[in-house]
């Protein structure tokens, strides 16, 4: 439930500190609107998109940066561009196209024209008609361009800042994770497969979290446990980087099988077999043998899981309201028996996926919890009370890590 009068001052954390989360952090509107601010526009790396969706100059795509819609162009230059879809005149969105080439950004209202690189170049009617009306003569062109973000283009992957001063792209992951995020994207050109969207009525955290907690996915996850995907018997590696703000969860998929766990997975079918076993079947692909999901904060979660590849876009549209964008990729010189498992594999995750749909339903369920929890809050105790890396994933580990951050930068 969300409130119009400032209610920061009767808000208190916890005394428990990182091990608890209040409920009100996923339900106030000034909460919200702090993280836009705070987080969102402030010093981070923010995933706008992926370079083979706008190879070629004048190649643009729509993308977000939490609640603020941008244009990713690529100039003439061969450069990525990040700009605000906001005509510098009125206020009205510039690009009312998904994606798309175009020579320049024409805003439909009063047909003010910019370059791909956000530069105002055109205002129709400039100096007036029949010797009357027009811009002042010291309108400065110049002065009145697009709202323009840092961008950062790595590996096949385009990111974007609004703060000038923010910290370089490497050191703002922090080693282990931009150990995996070239991993992913170690410069192999990179083919787009397709995108699901989907909106998740709960708040971007809880997703989040969500990609921070390997704990859930060994029990909740029916195909995760039974088809050996993910489970708690496996391998594994959780921790945090950049300050708590990233999450690193990676394991070994060691296929199906029974052991002393397996009685407290509730839904471990060993019974369970899928006609097409190409859909739980990966083929060996990373010589670490590892699947990782990876929380590069604020705006994605990294997903490599079986074969299926997948930036996961996450795009607040309120406390209670989440979009989550899947952009499914493979790399330009996969097989084509790869690239089929790719696809086939894509069926596990995304608003109906074999797995992901059960994350869907259960974060709807907490946001409902939040909204009626009133000064209750979240216990975070799994696998202790600290923000060290550990290696299993009976652990809460990597959201005490996020929460330990959020606090700070938000100041609570
Ligand atoms: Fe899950």
């Amino acid at each position: 439930m969300s409130s119009l009068v400032d209610k920061s001052a009767e808000r208190r954390w916890p005394a428990e500190g990182f091990t608890r989360i209040p409920y009100w952090v996923y339900t106030d509107q000034d909460v919200f609107d702090r993280e836009m601010e705070r987080l969102f526009w402030g010093a981070s790396w923010c995933f706008v998109g992926l370079s083979c969706e706008i190879p070629n100059p004048g190649d643009f795509k729509r993308s977000w940066v939490g609640t603020r819609q941008v244009v990713v162009t690529r100039d003439k230059d061969g450069v990525a561009n990040v700009l605000e879809n906001r005509c510098a005149h009125k206020g009205a969105l510039v690009c009312w196209q998904d994606r798309g080439t175009a020579k320049d950004l024409i805003c439909p209202y009063h047909q003010w024209s910019y370059d791909l690189k956000g530069n105002l170049t055109g205002v129709p009617l400039k100096r007036g008609a029949l010797g009357k009306g027009g811009m002042p003569r010291d309108f400065d062109n110049s002065r009145h361009g697009l709202r323009k973000l840092k961008v950062h283009e790595r590996g096949g992957v385009i990111w974007a800042s609004y703060d000038p001063d923010v910290p370089d792209f490497e050191s703002y992951c922090g080693p282990d994770a931009l150990h995996y995020v070239d991993r992913l994207f170690p410069g192999r050109e990179l083919e787009l497969l397709g995108y699901s969207r989907q909106i998740i009525p709960c708040n971007w955290k809880m997703y989040f979290e969500n990609l921070k907690d390997p704990y859930h996915a060994t029990l909740l996850h029916a195909f995760f446990i039974t088809f050996g995907l993910w489970r708690a018997d496996s391998k594994s590696h959780s921790s945090c980087d950049g300050d708590g703000r990233h999450g690193v969860m990676v394991s070994r998929n060691e296929g199906k099988k029974t052991t002393g766990a397996t009685k407290e997975m509730a839904r471990f079918a060993d019974s369970l077999e899928m006609n097409d076993k190409d859909s739980v079947t990966p083929a060996p692909e990373f010589a670490d043998r590892e699947v990782a999901g990876i929380t590069l904060f604020p705006s994605v979660v990294l997903q490599q899981q079986a074969n299926t590849l997948a930036m996961r876009h996450i795009i607040p549209k309120g406390p209670g309201q989440t979009e989550i964008s899947w952009h499914f990729f493979g790399y330009a010189d996969d097989t084509p028996e790869l690239r089929r498992l790719r696809l086939r594999h894509a069926n596990l995750m995304g608003p109906s996926g074999f797995v992901s749909v059960d994350d869907s339903e259960v974060l709807a369920q907490c946001q409902f919890g939040a909204s009626t929890a009133g000064n209750a809050a979240a216990v975070l105790e799994m696998g202790g009370k600290e923000t060290e890396p550990q290696d299993h994933m009976v652990t809460e580990v990597m959201i005490r890590g996020f929460y330990k951050f959020y606090r700070k930068e938000m100041g609570y």
